[in-house]
């Protein structure tokens, strides 16, 4: 089953000028966005090549900006958060356009779009836009939709007005449990959960 993942990096550095050594503080929690990222596409013994990511970036002056990596694209992606922000840091030296993707490395593009350019976008694919909220209903009651694309927040969970412009889509919430997890682990369970359904 295919899938889409939009993490919404509220305070993500939408310029290249960041410190490898503080990718948390001088990258706006980049640190949440390059977990993400892994647990959407690293398995222990390769890549998920059915997963897509977009990575919402609203920190800093250029804000915002937007990365897509395509699982089916990207080659030997390391787990890693120092390497994964070296690919952030490469795609945010590109110049993004509105209304185009610009490739930076394989399966890696930018553009300068913003979550309601992107929900947009999507919507035209024909996804199912699922919300992960900890008061959804529990995924283990739930019935994947073909073509799942899953929204989170990164540290902090959507603002007003991010929910204001998920509202003018069909959706659905979802909860992965009881409690409240950290973004990439929430990544984690929804991708087991979709894969005890198709192995
Ligand atoms: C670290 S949490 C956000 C902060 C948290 N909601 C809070 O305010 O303490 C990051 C994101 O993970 C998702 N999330 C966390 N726990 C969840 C749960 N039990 N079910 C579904 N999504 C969850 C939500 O999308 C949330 O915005």
């Amino acid at each position: 089953m295919d899938c889409t993942f939009i993490v919404i990096g509220h305070r993500a550095k939408t310029t290249a000028d960041f410190e490898f050594n503080d990718i948390s503080g001088s990258g706006g929690s980049l640190d949440t966005i390059a977990r993400c990222i892994a647990t959407t596409f690293c398995l222990s013994n390769g890549l998920r090549k059915d997963a897509r990511a977009f990575l919402i970036l609203l920190g800093g002056k250029d804000a915002p900006k937007t990365i897509r990596i395509c699982g089916s694209e990207i080659k030997g992606l390391n787990a890693d958060e120092r390497s994964i922000a070296g690919l952030i840091r490469a795609a945010l030296k590109k110049k993004a356009k509105r209304d185009e993707w610009t490739k930076s490395t394989t399966g890696v593009y930018i553009s300068k779009a913003g979550f309601e350019d992107v929900l947009r976008e999507l919507s035209e694919e024909g996804v199912t836009f699922v919300h992960l909220r900890e008061s959804g209903v529990d995924v283990r009651e739930f019935e994947f939709p073909s073509h799942p694309c899953f929204i989170l927040g990164d540290n902090t969970d959507l603002t007003e007005e991010e929910e204001g412009v998920l509202n003018a889509h069909p959706f659905l919430k979802v909860s992965v449990g009881p409690k409240s997890y950290h973004a990439s682990h929430c990544i984690t369970i929804v991708h087991n959960e979709m894969d005890r359904r198709c192995p």
